[in-house]
């Protein structure tokens, strides 16, 4: 068995840099077990005030085990990447992944597991408001093969909510139902973003994961082929002491994109979707300027029109660099730069629009398909060419 015995005493065996013949590696499978058994990954945004208490306290808890603790920081501007070097400085079992002009939970969770080879891994907040003494129950509960996954959870008669409004329980709970339509698995908390798993799971689904957003769990369950086995153990969600929530409005966007992307993914890309519902958007603020300028003002009908597809065209690129384009949104001079080309393609786009629908009524006087295939086709251009031209998404060889 892996682990269990020792073939050769051999100090040259024990050293990692002459593994080079097919023996010696075989001897390094049979040296006894001295690597990580668990990897607590922590995501992090300005959190720089809670560091030093969690790696304590982990410290505390996880002192039968061979563990390390891997912070996946995305540049926050209050340096908690730079606070865990130091720390990591001192302590060999503390390492840090900083990722520079990127953002979101779920990503840095993956690329944290990805940088692991312990058999175990835990995702936990970085903010103390999970229950880390939990781990080691958690653990135990892997380790006995009695789960693939144990997550912590807050909806049990013995978990809590700690003091969430009243509005934040009502969107977590209509999140964890629509969850059910994605999830092969019951689970009273799917949202949780507590809980620990076997490598194994993980390496099932990696490749399928959506990475967006915030619901990593969710993501990893939904991407997995076969069910994994699900254990759960309750736990008070804590309040926050230091720093502030990440979450917001844009995450519900988010969340709700993961689960369309679950659902047709593999059919449409998730940002077309995005995309087209903030066009339908536009079309609906297209005519509420159009009405006010025409009907109450008393504009023109074509100074109105410009006008109203002005706005509308201003307001789809202001949306969809910050839901659809959330994760590589453009700021400063680069927002300038993004919104001239994304106006100069729309209105190819509405040229297009217009020349194929006016071709298609000419052949066969169907008003209403024309208008759709007018509509069809610039949209997919305008998608097309704002993705790569505006928000320079590079596309795959
Ligand atoms: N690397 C990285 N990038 N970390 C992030 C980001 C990001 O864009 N946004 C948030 N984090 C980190 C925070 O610093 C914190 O350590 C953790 O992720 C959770 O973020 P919070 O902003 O504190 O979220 P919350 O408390 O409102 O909600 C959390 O708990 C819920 C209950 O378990 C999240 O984990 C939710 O997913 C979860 O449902
Ligand atoms: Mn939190």
């Amino acid at each position: 068995m892996l682990h269990k015995t020792v073939k050769s005493t051999s100090p040259d065996i024990a050293d990692p840099l002459r593994p080079d013949s097919q023996d010696d590696r075989d001897d390094y499978t049979t040296t006894p077990a001295l690597g990580v058994e668990l990897s607590v990954i922590i995501p992090t945004f300005n959190e720089r005030a809670n560091v030093l208490e969690l790696i304590q306290r982990l410290q505390t808890t996880l002192v039968k085990y061979r563990w390390e603790v891997i912070f996946v920081d995305d540049d926050s501007p209050d340096e908690t990447a730079r606070l865990v070097r130091e720390i990591a400085q001192c302590d060999i079992r503390v390492r840090c992944i900083q990722r520079i002009a990127r953002r979101g939970l779920s990503s840095a969770c993956t690329e944290g597991m990805l940088s692991s080879s312990a058999p175990y891994m835990a995702v936990i907040d970085g903010d103390l408001q999970h229950d880390e003494t939990l781990l080691p129950k958690m653990l135990e509960v892997l380790k006995h093969d009695k789960a693939d996954i144990v997550v912590g959870t807050r909806y049990s008669p013995r978990g809590g909510l700690g003091e969430w409004d009243r509005s934040r329980v009502a969107i977590s709970r209509v999140a964890t139902w629509l969850s059910r339509l994605v999830l092969k698995a019951e689970l009273s908390d799917p949202m949780s973003g507590f809980f620990m798993l076997r490598r194994e799971v993980f390496e099932h689904s990696v490749r399928s994961l959506s990475g967006i957003g915030y619901k990593i769990l969710v993501d990893i369950i939904a991407s997995s082929e076969h069910p994994p086995r699900l254990a759960e153990i309750p736990y008070d969600f804590r309040t926050r002491e230091s720093g502030e929530s990440k979450l917001d409005a844009r995450s519900v966007w988010d969340y709700l994109m993961l689960l369309i992307d679950k659902f047709v993914g593999h059919i449409v890309p998730v940002r077309f979707i995005s995309f087209c519902l903030i066009g339908g958007f536009g079309v609906i603020a297209h005519f509420v300027v159009l009405g006010f300028l025409f009907n109450e003002i008393g504009l023109g009908f074509t100074y109105s029109q410009a006008t109203a597809t002005f706005v509308a065209m201003a307001g789809n690129y202001a949306l969809n660099n910050l839901l659809t384009y959330r994760d590589m949104r453009l700021r400063g001079w680069q927002w300038l730069r993004g919104w001239v080309s994304f106006t100069a393609a729309c209105s190819i786009g509405a040229l297009a629009n217009v020349g194929v629908a006016s071709y298609l009524f000419s052949m066969d006087q169907q008003w209403g398909l024309a208008a759709l295939a007018g509509i069809l086709v610039s949209t997919v251009w305008n998608y097309a060419v704002t993705m790569v031209y505006t928000w320079k998404i590079p596309q795959k060889a």
